[in-house]
């Protein structure tokens, strides 16, 4: 359980605050809300103190013996603002102290997530854009507004996220630190795949593998937030669409390829997570197989090879395209996990290779991982056992030294 402030700065969208804080106590979090006084005009203290079973106040003179206006930022493990206004951005930027969620700002010491939302023309104007400079060059995080319907019939960027996508960054801060969601992959262009393949025996079964998709997942959700154009193909996931990720949904390993090979021409980085199936029955039949008389007679499938989508892409990448591979590995007596990864990211010619020790079967479905990621200039980075979030992270800040 960590200790989070949830701020709430007084836009319309600050109904949305109200869901957001139900997502981050069922995650199990401590929420204290601090909203401003125009926050209020919106959604009343009660809604908060409610949801939260902490007292709300939005000045410094209210329980002054507790000292508030220290004590929530000092104790705080992340302080979330969301949404963050205008004025708000300008009163952090500017440091000022004159309402209890400003106070706070200047007193924690935790990571700060401002998420914006206001009209495109109040979020486009220099003063806005300096603000969240400056916030930015500080070192809170303050993430990229959704585009899309705003208050009125107007759309554009400037909407706040969803809750349970604010809830999921919150997230990723929380467990991974605040380098995870910096904004520098802004104005890069991302193709993730994910999940697993499925490949037709007949109208009803399919060979499969054990991919979630979490891992991918995670690598597109930390991207976006980092401020980059992202595209996810994903073959056979049932989880929601990452906050500001297009996602392209596919389900044989061809579909796959035909998918990633369109999107990757114009991509600055290609992240091959999926798990694509090597072999694919040689016919799919029409009609679903059915049993025989005899216990004995059972079909037999024979299997043909799928196209190698890694080396395709390799292949194929324009010029500066970093293409970055994912292995699951297990030893055997061929040799070990690293012995085989660094085989296979010779044989495919990747730049990067991501290596997960499959051996306990520990990985697949689970929100946490390890990795080794492994660099064709013969380097090796050691990815702590943590989150999908925190690893996706780290797989992000392997790949942006070696952009173009
Ligand atoms: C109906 C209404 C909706 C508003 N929505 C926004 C908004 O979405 N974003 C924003 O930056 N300001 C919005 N404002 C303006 C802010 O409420 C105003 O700038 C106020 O000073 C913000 O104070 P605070 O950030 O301290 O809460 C809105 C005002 C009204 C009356």
């Amino acid at each position: 359980m960590s200790r989070i402030v949830l701020g709430v700065a007084g836009g319309v969208a600050a109904y949305k605050a109200a869901l957001l804080l139900r997502a981050l106590t069922e995650a199990g979090h401590d929420v204290r809300v601090v909203p401003t006084p125009g926050a209020l005009h919106f959604v009343g203290a009660a809604t908060f103190e409610a949801l939260s079973g902490h007292p709300v106040t939005t000045d410094v003179w209210s329980d002054v013996p507790e000292v508030a206006h220290v004590r929530i930022g000092q104790t705080a493990d992340l302080v979330v603002v969301a949404p963050a206004t205008a004025d708000l951005l300008a009163r952090a930027a500017a440091g000022r102290a004159d309402d209890l969620l400003t106070a706070t700002l200047l007193t924690a010491h935790c990571p700060v997530v401002f998420v914006p939302a206001m009209h495109t023309e109040m979020w486009l104007h220099p003063a806005t854009q300096d603000n969240v400079a400056t916030l930015r060059r500080r070192g809170s995080v303050v993430l990229p507004p959704a585009v899309g319907r705003l208050t009125g019939p107007d759309s554009g960027p400037g909407r706040l996220p969803e809750p349970h996508d604010v809830a999921a960054l919150a997230q990723v801060a929380l467990t991974a630190g605040p380098d995870a969601l910096r904004a520098d992959l802004a104005g890069r262009r991302v193709v993730v795949s994910a999940g697993g393949t499925r490949e037709p025996l007949d109208p009803v079964r399919y060979l499969g593998n054990r991919s979630s998709g979490k891992q991918g997942w995670a690598l597109a959700r930390v991207a976006a937030a980092r401020g980059a154009d992202v595209t996810l193909v994903a073959a056979n996931v049932d989880l929601p669409a990452p906050f500001g990720v297009r996602v392209v949904p596919v389900g044989t390993a061809e579909e796959l390829r035909a998918a990633v090979l369109a999107e990757a021409p114009d991509a600055d980085v290609v992240v091959m997570t999926a798990a694509v199936a090597d072999f694919r029955p040689a016919t799919v039949a029409a009609a679903k197989l059915k049993k025989k008389d005899d216990p004995a007679e059972v079909p037999e499938v024979r299997l043909v090879r799928n196209p190698d989508v890694l080396a395709e892409l390799v292949t194929k990448r324009a010029a500066g395209q970093l293409v970055v591979g994912f292995a699951a590995e297990t030893g055997d007596a061929d040799g070990d996990v690293l012995a085989h990864a660094r085989a296979k990211l010779a044989r495919k010619g990747c730049d990067l290779l991501v290596v997960n020790d499959v051996s306990g079967g520990g990985v697949f479905g689970r929100p946490d991982n390890a990795a080794v990621v492994l660099a064709a200039d013969g380097s090796a980075t050691q990815v702590p056992h943590g989150s999908k979030d925190a690893v996706a992270a780290a797989v992000w800040q392997t790949v942006l030294p070696r952009l173009a």
